[in-house]
């Protein structure tokens, strides 16, 4: 897909944020746990929620779409290879591993693919599921995990900080009497897993860094849950309202957003919070100093975003990445619209200048949504291609833009 954008744009208005992608993918996969009904307020419908769907549909399971609610229906759930194109396409496919295994005991899956901004493999759950008692063999790009059944406490330590792991790990516990799961990663998305599981009936208590799941007792076969607003959005929209006009963002949370936002007032940036509403003003800070970090540190998932804001600012820029090792893709971007970006492996230094349009091609969702921002603010049109990339994880964006004043040619 392919969209023409003007830039020297200005917003104003209103931009409501949407349920949280990384959360709704792990608690739609999570549903089919109890084999009842679940009802799931507040899911963004974009790309990777229609894949994950279409799995459900594949297993037997009713699933059903009522505006940005889901409902869906497992009672006929049965078991299946995952062997389907969308578990290579979307990498939060691996959820079932954890599902399948409290379901099934056993599970055969096609492994996710690499992506652009890294290699991405998921060695650390499967020496997590391997420390826990499950046995993991991969034929041909397939992985088969099977369970020993016999294990009924275990007390794992993850080997590196992984959010994924984390809650893979949680979901493939949950058949367990007793779990500990140490060195755990625990963002807002997996608190809201937790507490999703919670509600079904089980019994995990998250300390610090260390997850416990105790036995369960009823499993509750009807449910309802809303989906927490999507971090990453809500600060996509910040950063295009500080680069071109007033816009109120509805509907997020600033506990989540603790170190986006220091970050953005250490710049100078006037930020104006009421409860869930955050309104801000075109204007110039000083400069952004980051290094992406595990939560509750700076998310690698803004620092494209964020690396086109710091090409207009007062000063010199200097953004680390230090969670996936092929993410700075938008600094050549930069580059070839008349920014002076210094590029070290993963560290840049970024000279602030006016942008000069050029057409642009996205290579991943976040990549895609920094591009749009870069497009906005550039002195002509620019057209993007691989648009199709951004609509994974922001839900309606062109229909969001088009209400702030941002029409945009498809
Ligand atoms: N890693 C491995 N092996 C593994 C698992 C992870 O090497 O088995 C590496 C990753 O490649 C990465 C690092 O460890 O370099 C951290 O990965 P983590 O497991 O914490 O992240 P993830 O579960 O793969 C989720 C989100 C990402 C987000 C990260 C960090 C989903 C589906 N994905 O990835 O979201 O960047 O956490 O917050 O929830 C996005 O939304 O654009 C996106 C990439």
């Amino acid at each position: 897909m392919e969209i023409t954008v003007q830039g020297n744009a200005k917003v104003k208005g209103k931009v409501k944020i949407s349920g949280s992608k990384n959360a709704a993918l792990p608690i739609i996969c999570a549903s089919i746990l109890n084999r009842g009904k679940v009802i799931l307020r507040n899911i963004p419908r974009i790309s990777d929620v229609f894949d994950m769907c279409n799995i459900l549909k594949y297993l037997n399971c009713k699933v059903k779409f009522k505006g940005n609610t889901l409902i869906i229906m497992s009672k006929n759930i049965v078991y299946k290879p995952l062997l389907l194109e969308e578990c290579k396409k979307i990498r939060a496919s691996y959820y079932f591993i954890g599902v399948f295994l409290f379901l099934f005991k056993k599970c055969e899956i096609l492994l996710p693919g690499g992506c652009k901004i890294g290699s991405r493999p998921i060695d650390y759950h499967i020496k997590a599921f391997q420390d826990i008692g499950f046995k993991c063999s991969i034929k041909d790009n397939i992985l088969t995990v099977v369970g020993t059944q016999d294990d009924e406490v275990f007390d794992v330590t993850l080997v590196n900080k992984s959010v994924g792991t984390t809650m893979n790990i949680i979901l493939a516990g949950l058949g367990f009497k007793q779990g500990c799961i140490r060195n755990s990663l625990i963002e807002p998305e997996c608190e809201d897993l937790i507490s999703f599981l919670n509600i079904i009936g089980f019994n995990i208590e998250n300390t610090s860094s260390n997850v416990v799941i105790k036995a369960h007792n009823k499993i509750n076969t009807k449910i309802k849950y809303e989906i927490i607003p999507d971090r990453i959005e809500a600060m996509t929209y910040t950063v295009l309202g500080l680069l071109c006009g007033d816009l109120v963002i509805n509907k997020c949370n600033p506990k989540h957003l603790l170190s986006p936002l220091n970050i953005l007032k250490e710049a100078g940036y006037k930020l104006d919070f009421k409860q869930e509403c955050l309104h801000v003003y075109k204007s110039v800070g000083n400069q952004i100093n980051i290094k992406t970090d595990v939560y509750p540190g700076f998310p690698t998932d803004l620092q494209p975003i964020f690396g086109v804001l710091a090409s207009q600012t007062k000063n010199i820029s200097s953004i680390e990445e230090n969670i996936f090792d092929n993410r700075m893709q938008i600094y050549n971007d930069l580059i070839v619209s008349n920014v002076e970006c210094i590029i070290d492996k993963n560290n840049v230094k970024i000279i602030p200048a006016n942008i000069i349009s050029k057409d642009y091609t996205v290579y991943d969702l976040r990549h895609g949504a920094a591009v749009l921002l870069l497009a906005l603010i550039g002195n002509g049109s620019s057209k993007i291609s691989n648009f199709e990339l951004v609509l994974r994880g922001y839900e309606n964006i062109l229909q969001k833009l088009s209400k702030i004043g941002i029409y945009v040619k498809s």
